[in-house]
């Protein structure tokens, strides 16, 4: 052997699976995952989501048992977006006491009490612009949608939602959020901020699946994708506003950014594969480019390596289907 040949050998850690097993730095596992889930009113049966093969928008009727076999399957959290069909101009259902909100929200939680019950804070599911908040010429206000968030946190809050999960993007809107909480007594709520939140092409397929009215851009509101230094001052502003854990959103393409924020600040982080993420896999997999259960392993294990402690995936159910 040439004296040169080098002494160091990685490969001798990688010679078998027991091997392998023994010095894998990253895990997963189902208590890591979030489900998010569609729910519409006024529908009798399950409607599929063409862009998402396999998730299907789910009737208030059926709502309680698929909650149910979810926590049959080990999954311990869901989040929750509405399809509504009372849209007005500010999103008012989604503080009506008897709205889509409240009610689906009520639902998962008297099915399965100890499932953990995220509620999508938004109003683009529930306006006729489908905008993420109040529109004064054009443009969202910001201000006048703060007041909104906090009346459709604190209607969630007393439905039982364990964490109101903003994802409108206002500035501020941890702050406001908190303090109607606590204002109405909801001391214990969780804010899950989605705090890093990118105006990404990857949202496509979500906008059939929430059926959004939306026909511009949501860019003055959600970030510049190409900003890494704002990415992480976005999250520490929720964080100083008393956020509870802080979010990446979308996750795969952002994994620098997981990592900037995981090093900044020792908030839960939690990161977002959104619909754009799963249609490729799910398309990538069905064109048999890819193949789909190692892609989503290796793509969710490389968003938990980046630093993310929960990862919300269209995913959660076949993982928990299949096993890890
Ligand atoms: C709306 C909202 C979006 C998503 C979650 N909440 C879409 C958007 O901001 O346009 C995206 C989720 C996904 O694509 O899976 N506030
Ligand atoms: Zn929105």
């Amino acid at each position: 052997m040439p004296s040169q040949f080098p002494a160091v050998r990685p490969r001798r850690l990688r010679r078998n699976d027991s091997l392998r097993q023994l010095f894998q730095e990253t895990e997963f596992n189902l208590g890591d995952l979030v489900l998010p889930i569609f729910v519409e009113e006024g529908i009798d049966d399950f409607i599929p989501i063409t862009s998402m093969p396999g998730v299907r928008r789910i009737p208030e009727s059926k709502l309680a048992g698929e909650i149910e076999r979810y926590a049959r399957a080990g999954i311990k959290s869901v989040m929750t977006f509405g399809v509504s069909h009372h849209l007005d101009a500010d999103g008012s259902d989604t503080w009506n006491d008897n709205g889509l909100i409240s009610r689906m929200v009520g639902i998962c939680k008297d099915a399965v009490p100890e499932m953990v019950v995220m509620s999508d804070t938004c109003f683009c599911e529930y306006t006729a612009h489908g905008h993420c908040g109040v529109l004064h010429d054009g443009v969202v206000d910001n201000d006048a949608t703060l007041l909104n968030l906090g009346r459709q946190a604190v209607v969630a809050a007393r439905a039982g939602a364990d964490f109101i999960a903003p994802s409108a993007a206002m500035d501020g809107q941890v702050q406001a959020i908190r303090q109607a909480l606590d204002a109405a007594g909801f001391f214990d709520t969780s804010i899950m901020a989605y705090s890093t939140k990118f105006a990404s092409a990857l949202y496509g397929p979500f906008r059939e699946a929430g059926g959004s009215a939306l026909k511009g851009d949501r860019k003055s509101y959600q970030m510049n994708p190409m900003n890494r230094l704002e990415a992480v001052r976005e999250s520490l502003l929720d964080e100083q506003e008393g956020a509870d854990a802080l979010m990446v959103k979308p996750a795969g393409a952002y994994l620098d950014i997981i990592r900037d924020i995981r090093e900044a600040s020792r908030l839960p982080l939690t990161a977002y594969q959104v619909s754009g993420e799963y249609a490729m896999i799910k398309f990538g997999a069905q064109a048999g480019a890819i193949d789909e259960a190692r892609v989503v392993r290796e793509s969710l294990g490389a968003i938990k390596r980046a630093g993310a402690d929960l990862i919300f995936t269209y995913f959660a159910m076949d993982l928990a289907r299949d096993g890890i």
